[in-house]
């Protein structure tokens, strides 16, 4: 592949033009994730001109370049927030060393491993939304769509970027290896749980982008303090790419709700679905559902693994260094949930294998936020309704709550109550008939589905009525 100019083809601050073995890598790599994109990718649209920001440097110019783009041409770049100078260790034994630039010879395995979890995630979103172009709500949402698709492909090459400068032959066999799980496959599925589930409708996929990708924030914050500079640095720029993601959610959600609470006023029902909308109950019941399947990704409330990600110096709390303690938590508690006969109770657990906990109580609180605002819409409305995050325990698969069936209020039920109830409280049959019925494409400018209502302005300056994918 002679005469590439990798620098114009892949941009880049991480000196690539310069890193011969990087580059060579690169080339290997990247007609096989062009071939994973067109088989994996959105399906349909790989033609058309859609409206993308593109990151063509890390400066306040650069980061977000709008214009016309075909997805298989977009330029997946590598980037690396700026360093910062005499940046040291905020954390865990090597408290105060300064951060690695190499990766620490002990840590090895432990550190490609996080990286790889973290790279899988990526793709695997991509393959769960494949279908949704076809049934696109309008053009502005189809755009978001496709700007969300090509910034987790960006994501992963962020993460092949450190296994191929990093960690030599067994760093290029992750990064191939990436490319050859399958969201949902039984022989070769994806990582984690959450990203093994479809993606069924737009109301799922605004769902997950408000819900499992928050998971990512943290998990990229919590990596951002990483004493391995070259991660932390990565994870700090994706940060930026990502706040767009749950913007989309957080508003797609917020003007589904919109419509709901216009349609129930406009035709003095609570019966929507007649009348093309999402009722409240079934907006209820799908967020209990992707709220419970996030909150299994930051594992069991005691883990070894989380301690000793913590102790390595690998992988920090979110928003360490705004912490005042002493950030070794040896010593320390953290309160945890315990089971106690049908009871659950609270008690204080060391603080470091209680790190997940920790970090989904954070997790938590920012989805309540949603929420409220949420709520402040259907209040508005002056429709007597509130949506609520169900209780922890609610539908988990991984940890404490495993074993135990809870309600959404909190209360232990034995397996004959939950049965009797559960279609009460995770969308049903009849909800996601109702919800496929919904999904017929509108794709005509400044046109929107039923369902939705249109958003408050459009993308990058430009009015909700632009022509966000040129489907002519
Ligand atoms: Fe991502
Ligand atoms: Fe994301």
């Amino acid at each position: 592949m002679a005469g590439i100019d990798y620098s114009e083809r892949i941009p880049n601050n991480v000196s690539l033009a310069d890193n011969r073995r990087l580059q060579r890598a690169l080339e290997e790599w990247h007609p096989k994730f062009l071939d994973w994109w067109m088989q994996m990718g959105p399906d349909g649209f790989q033609a058309k001109d859609v409206y993308l920001r593109t990151a063509v440097s890390v400066d306040a110019q650069g980061w977000a370049q709008f214009d016309y783009v075909k997805m298989p041409e977009y330029r997946w770049g590598l980037f690396l927030a700026e360093p910062e100078a005499g940046r040291t260790i905020g954390f865990g034994d090597h408290l105060g060393a300064p951060a690695w630039q190499d990766v620490p010879g002990e840590y090895r395995g432990v550190l490609r491993r996080l990286i790889v979890t973290q790279g899988d995630t990526e793709p695997a979103s991509v393959e769960q939304q494949r279908h949704l172009g076809r049934t696109c709500p309008s053009l502005y949402d189809l755009r978001n769509l496709f700007q969300i698709n090509v910034e987790e492909g960006r994501h992963l090459w962020a993460m092949v970027y450190l296994l191929d400068a990093y960690f030599g032959r067994d760093g290029r066999e992750e990064s191939e290896a990436l490319l050859q799980r399958r969201s949902g496959d039984r022989d070769k599925p994806r990582i984690l749980g959450a990203f093994n589930e479809k993606t069924p409708d737009w109301l799922s996929y605004l769902m997950f982008t408000y819900f499992t990708d928050r998971d990512g924030k943290y998990q990229l914050a919590s990596l951002a303090e990483s004493g391995f500079d070259p991660l932390s640095r990565t994870c700090r720029f994706m940060l930026t790419e990502e706040a767009h993601h749950l913007f989309v959610g957080e508003t797609g959600i917020g003007r589904v709700v919109q419509r709901t609470c216009e349609l129930m006023r406009e035709g003095k029902t609570d019966d929507v679905r007649r009348l093309g909308g999402i009722d409240l109950e079934t907006l209820q019941r799908y967020i209990n559902f992707h709220y419970s399947v996030s909150l299994d990704l930051f594992g069991s409330e005691i883990s070894t693994n989380a301690a000793n990600f913590y102790t390595m110096g690998l992988k920090g709390r979110f928003e360490e260094s705004k912490k005042r303690d002493d950030h070794r938590l040896k010593d320390s508690t953290y309160s945890i949930n315990e089971l106690d006969g049908d009871r659950i109770t609270a008690r204080e657990a060391p603080a470091l294998p209680s790190l997940n906990e920790r970090l989904r109580d954070d997790y938590i609180a920012d989805c309540q936020r949603g929420l409220d605002r949420w709520n402040q819409v259907i209040k508005k409305h002056e429709i007597g309704v509130e949506l609520r995050l169900p209780h922890r325990g609610f539908h988990r698969a991984i940890g404490l709550f495993a074993e135990v069936k809870v309600a959404p209020d909190g209360r232990v039920l034995s397996e004959a109550e939950w049965d009797a109830r559960k279609h009460e409280w995770l969308p049903t049959e009849t909800d996601q008939a109702h919800v496929a019925s919904l999904m017929q494409p509108v794709t005509e400018i400044a046109r929107f589905a039923s369902w939705i209502a249109p958003p408050a302005r459009g993308v990058n300056g430009r009015p909700v009525d632009f022509e966000y994918v040129r489907l002519a």
